[in-house]
């Protein structure tokens, strides 16, 4: 089966968060499976730089304002092929694929995300490469949802289209005025198709026209046909039914892997933990935190943004502190999230640090240095940090929504009699909540037998891609028939 996926950001060439680890390990999970998988990428500087062997499969000419739009084709690690759209004038620009340098969302968003989805339409119709048309186009998230409405404004319907929503918060809103420049027929700007109050919405065109769309747990696919999760699309996703499911996503053995990790200060498995003692004092060492192996460290890798909840953590720190835990923050976003965790180093010096930026090699060292990682999230569709602590042998303290929900089974007497307690789980986004469980992580971290068992569970999880290619080999199937 030929399938095209579609996104804006891939590992390791551009990363911004959760998606470009799925965009970067599902292509060789399917091609495992079977599929004869290819990747469709914007022309990044960081991707065009990236991929090797590039060369031209069409010019495609002037479009939504480039002069200049080609498509290429090169060569990734773990695809058969990675397609490129190259238009220099909307893309060649540094830094982050969504924002300028000012934080703000690029002014012609519009236009380079209509483009993505515009010729993976295109490319899947097989009208740009003659040697390959695809039987499935997956495309992720709003940055390549148009991808499914343009294929929809095209009458004949010979491609299935998958859509999977990481995160439902980021809609990808434009102003009425400039729908014009999709080159979409009027029909689509309304409230059956792209309009959503009274703007138009790129992610309602993969969740109105995509043959199924999926997220990327049960839970949140449950969560988001809620207004408290839907984020003002609740209804359109109830519309959809039994077309909407959630698969959980996996972990990327080659890249989170504590006894291959080249990061690491020391490498170690489930069978000899004393690596994970070394990379323990290594890390507070790298931090300036104190040199304690019996203080119960708790760490957090993460986008510093109100999703997160980690206003709660902020809240809940002087308690945590004092039952004699270490904190240890790597993120970056909101500025007064980096602030406020600023000033709380600041305030208990040997025993808070925090690292501002975004650092992917200190993240391996973090996860393996720390005993626990905290992930208070207010919403997540799957989250990937507490997979990569529960391989770490690091125990996560989660907020019981969507994917932390369904990965994390909190410990109780019940949980830890049967072998199946992996970490520490609280309900209420409250920092009373999210203290009880920091307290109830303290109190098993003083009882050796207890924290060894909720290590060496989690350390036998298998979150592995080869299931869930299978799954989303079964929905591609799935998807064809239901043309
Ligand atoms: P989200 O995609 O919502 O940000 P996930 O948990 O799915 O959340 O994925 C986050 C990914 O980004 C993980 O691979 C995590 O290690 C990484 N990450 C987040 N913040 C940082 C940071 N400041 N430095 C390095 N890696 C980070
Ligand atoms: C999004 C979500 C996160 C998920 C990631 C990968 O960024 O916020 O929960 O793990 O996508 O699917």
């Amino acid at each position: 089966m030929k399938v095209l996926q579609v996104a804006a950001e891939v590992y390791p060439l551009v990363k911004t968060g959760g998606l470009a680890d799925v965009v970067g390990a599902l292509p060789q999970a399917l091609a495992g499976a079977g599929a004869e998988v290819r990747l469709l990428l914007p022309g990044l500087p960081a991707i065009l730089h990236g991929l090797d062997g590039l060369a031209e499969v069409c010019t495609i000419g002037p479009l939504f304002g480039a002069g200049r739009v080609r498509l290429l084709r090169g060569r990734m690690d773990g695809v058969q092929a990675a397609y490129v759209v190259d238009a220099p004038y909307l893309y060649e620009r540094p830094g982050n694929p969504y924002l300028g340098p000012d934080g703000r969302e690029w002014p012609d968003n519009l236009q380079r995300f209509a483009l993505l989805g515009w010729v993976a339409a295109h490319l899947a119709a097989g009208e740009l490469d003659p040697d390959w048309k695809p039987a499935v186009l997956h495309a992720h998230d709003w940055h390549a949802a148009m991808s499914c409405a343009y294929l929809a404004a095209r009458p004949v319907r010979d491609v299935a289209t998958v859509f999977t929503v990481h995160n439902l918060a980021f809609h990808g809103l434009f102003d009425p005025e400039d729908f014009f420049l999709l080159g979409l027929p009027a029909r689509f700007m309304a409230p059956a198709a792209l309009e959503f109050h009274g703007q138009f919405s790129f992610i309602k065109a993969g969740l109105k026209f995509a043959t199924r769309v999926t997220t990327v747990s049960p839970t949140y696919a449950r969560e988001i046909r809620t207004p408290e999760f839907g984020s003002g699309l609740d209804g359109v996703v109830r519309v959809r039914g039994d077309d909407v499911s959630g698969i959980l996503n996996g972990v990327d053995p080659q890249v989170w892997n504590p006894a291959t990790d080249a990061e690491l200060a020391a490498r170690y498995d489930a069978g000899d933990l004393s690596g994970k003692a070394r990379c323990k004092a290594a890390l507070q060492q790298a931090l300036g935190l104190l040199p304690e192996a019996d203080a119960p460290l708790f760490g957090v890798v993460s986008r510093l943004t109100a999703q997160k909840g980690l206003d709660l953590v902020l809240e809940a720190l002087p308690d945590l502190l004092a039952q004699g835990a270490q904190v240890a923050v790597q993120g970056s976003g909101d500025p007064a999230l980096e602030g406020a965790f600023r000033q709380a180093m600041v305030q208990h010096p040997g025993r808070v640090a925090v690292r501002l930026g975004y650092d992917e090699a200190f993240a391996h060292r973090l996860i393996a240095g720390s005993d626990a990682i905290l992930v208070p999230s207010r919403f997540e569709p799957c989250g990937l940090t507490q997979l990569y602590g529960l391989r770490y042998g690091t125990v996560p303290v989660v907020r019981r929504v969507g994917g932390l929900a369904d990965t994390v089974v909190d410990c109780s007497e019940d949980t830890l009699a049967r072998g199946a307690a992996t970490g520490f789980a609280f309900g209420p986004a409250t920092a009373d909540a999210l203290g009880r469980a920091l307290q109830r992580a303290v109190l098993a971290y003083r009882q050796p037998a207890v924290w060894q068992q909720l290590v060496h569970n989690g350390m036998a999880q298998n979150f592995s891609w080869e299931p869930v290619a299978q799954q989303y080999m079964a929905l591609y199937r799935q998807a064809i028939s239901a043309l």
